[in-house]
């Protein structure tokens, strides 16, 4: 099967990170003490942000048509601010025609009619300054929906004005070289226009046609769109599949050396980071408001673009520890022999130390992308639900980088894990279902495979109470609600003192009393436990303790050189916790030493 190059950017970086340069990363961060300089009071706010991402389409339904919307949200504010968190990041709110769930932008400057209005927007934009929350919102600009007012005049003439603000080849010249796409069945991202007789790019569908970011036009509209949100207040932008924008426009053939990892060569435009640094130039410098990058690739590309002197972004995702333990070469299919988890504690030990010696990481486990990170990383079954859940927020909120948090995971929402390619309402999904079955592959396989890791799982509605649809809205909602919403939801956990949700508000206090667990040098104690992630944090003669037991059998740690006789608890996802080396089933055990 040739499933590997159908996804988002997830497998494109699996692949590059799993070519070597995991091996020496590997060595390296066996001894890893990473030295981080203490912090100046002068530290920007977002390096000390907890981000908690809502997915609109999926958060709340204010008027029961069966999709969140932005009335939704508002009617959730103080639950928002009741989790602690700073900083909120908001799914693509924009006018789109849905095809890939907002990821499509037919008007930058307008509302989603599904979400509401600008109105709404203002009114919710207001609620979470008035409860001193920040707004991060999505930012999408490599390319444009096809029903956006620029392409549906490119499309009809070449001498439109809007034509250069998308990648063309003339049909006179023959066929276009071969270009891999993200989202198309047939794998090609040029699409044949007949009004223009000419071909459009789409690195994603072709309802995703590429903006061209050659030109300098479009650049500044987009800067001026940028402008628009941000004198409105929002405090900054999460850059959506931005190491795409540069072109080759030389449109040589897909060079060898990329190995079939096209995603690679994709990030490699010329001009990348010339733009990069002239929307800072132009735009971001002019506010103080944060950005992070989806970038990909390893730590020398990432590095690009947040080292500070490179003026370009703040923050970046990495995607080397989310997509590991994927079989190579397929499409995001879990390997039934499950992951090598010291290997991937090794992946975090080396991003670590890069961001602390420059830049500005991220940590996460889940997205609007990922599958739910209790199913993924932790586990799923009731037995262990509430134990893992809390183990993975200990480990989100006490490691370095900016912690990014996905809605539904402060109860422990889980995978659905739909039996029916028709519960799927996923592009990429369905993209990939198709491909394998015009390649005659084996489709149970494949859906069985979707179970652990496709994006529908993390995007199913949130569980607010035990009443129907668990009390997302009054309508049939858009994707299925996990029908553990009877046990697991924010009602039930907003009366128990040891939830999952209140011992996630708990770690979010910690983080916020204790220095060390923002900017505190990151050591990996114990480099080779097969069950234990354990590290330290420390700064200024603090040294904090954090053993977090990942698997569902009791393991021990070897502390050796570390003092734990004094040791206390400052947090432990078992009653009773104890300062101890010898850990229960995910047991996550924060320590002071
Ligand atoms: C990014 C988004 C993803 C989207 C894709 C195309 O990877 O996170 O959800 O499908 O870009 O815009
Ligand atoms: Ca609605």
């Amino acid at each position: 099967m040739r499933l590997v190059l159908q996804s988002t950017l997830l497998p494109i970086l699996a692949m590059a990170l799993l070519l070597g340069a995991c091996k020496q990363a590997t060595q390296k961060a066996n001894q890893s003490t990473v030295k981080t300089t203490a912090p100046a009071s002068s530290e920007p706010w977002w390096k000390e942000a907890v981000v908690y991402q809502i997915y609109p389409r999926s958060f709340k339904d204010s008027n029961g048509d069966g999709v969140g919307d932005l009335q939704g949200i508002i009617s959730k504010l103080d639950y928002v601010k009741s989790l602690g968190i700073d900083m909120v990041w908001l799914n693509p709110i924009y006018a789109s025609p849905n095809k890939d769930n907002g990821y499509d932008i037919s008007d930058y400057q307008n509302i989603m009619k599904e979400f509401g209005t600008m109105q709404d927007f203002d009114a919710l934009l207001k609620g979470f300054h008035d409860r001193e929350i920040k707004v991060f919102m999505d930012l999408v600009v490599n390319h444009c929906s096809s029903e956006h007012a620029w392409f549906k005049s490119a499309r009809s003439s070449r001498n439109s004005p809007y034509y250069k603000y998308f990648h063309w080849w003339p049909a006179e010249k023959g066929k276009p070289p071969y270009r891999w796409s993200i989202f198309d069945e047939k794998g090609d991202a040029w699409e044949y226009n007949k009004a223009t007789n000419s071909y459009y790019l789409h690195y994603f569908a072709d309802a995703q046609p590429d903006l061209n970011w050659e030109n300098p036009q479009l650049r500044q509209e987009i800067y001026k769109m940028m402008r628009f949100w941000l004198d409105k207040g929002i405090d900054g932008f999460r850059l959506d599949a931005i190491a795409f924008c540069s072109k080759d426009t030389t449109w040589q053939p897909l060079p060898a050396e990329y190995n079939g990892q096209w995603g690679m060569y994709y990030a490699s435009g010329p001009h990348l980071h010339d733009y990069m640094q002239e929307m800072n130039r132009e735009v971001l410098s002019k506010y103080n408001v944060a950005t992070v990058a989806e970038a990909m690739g390893d730590v020398e590309r990432v590095m690009k673009f947040v080292a500070p002197e490179r003026k370009e972004l703040n923050m970046a995702y990495y995607f080397e520890a989310i997509d590991f333990g994927y079989l190579p070469n397929e499409y995001k299919m879990p390997d039934p022999k499950g992951y090598d988890f010291v290997a991937w504690k090794k992946i975090y030990a080396k991003w670590t130390e890069a961001f602390a010696q420059k830049g500005w990481g991220t940590i996460y486990l889940a997205n609007h992308d990922q599958p739910r990170m209790l199913t993924r990383w932790g586990n799923d079954t009731p037995e262990f639900r509430d134990a893992s859940s809390k183990l993975l927020s200990t480990f989100i909120l006490s490691m370095r980088g900016t912690a990014f948090y996905y809605y539904g995971d402060e109860i422990g929402m889980s995978n659905i894990k739909f039996d029916k390619v028709e519960d799927y309402n996923d592009i990429e999904l369905l993209t990939n279902y198709a491909q394998v079955k015009a390649k005659g592959g084996d489709l149970k396989r494949f859906l069985e495979g979707m179970k652990i890791s496709s994006r529908d799982n993390g995007r199913t509605p949130m569980q607010w109470d035990d009443s129907d649809n668990g009390g997302f809205g009054a309508g049939k909602p858009w994707l299925k609600v996990n029908p553990n919403y009877t046990s697991v939801n924010v009602a039930a956990q907003e009366k128990d003192p040891n939830s999952v949700l209140n011992y996630f508000r708990k770690m979010v206090q910690l983080r916020k009393k204790e220095r060390a667990l923002i900017y505190g040098d990151f050591k990996l104690v114990d480099a080779e436990n097969p069950s234990i992630f354990a590290y330290t944090r420390s700064l200024e003669g603090r040294t904090i303790l954090v053993l977090l037991n990942f698997k569902a059998v009791e393991a021990k740690v070897n502390t050796e050189g570390l003092d734990l006789s004094k040791a206390k608890v400052l947090l432990g996802n078992y009653p009773n916790s104890k300062a101890t080396n010898q850990l229960k089933p995910y047991e996550a055990l924060v320590l002071s030493l």
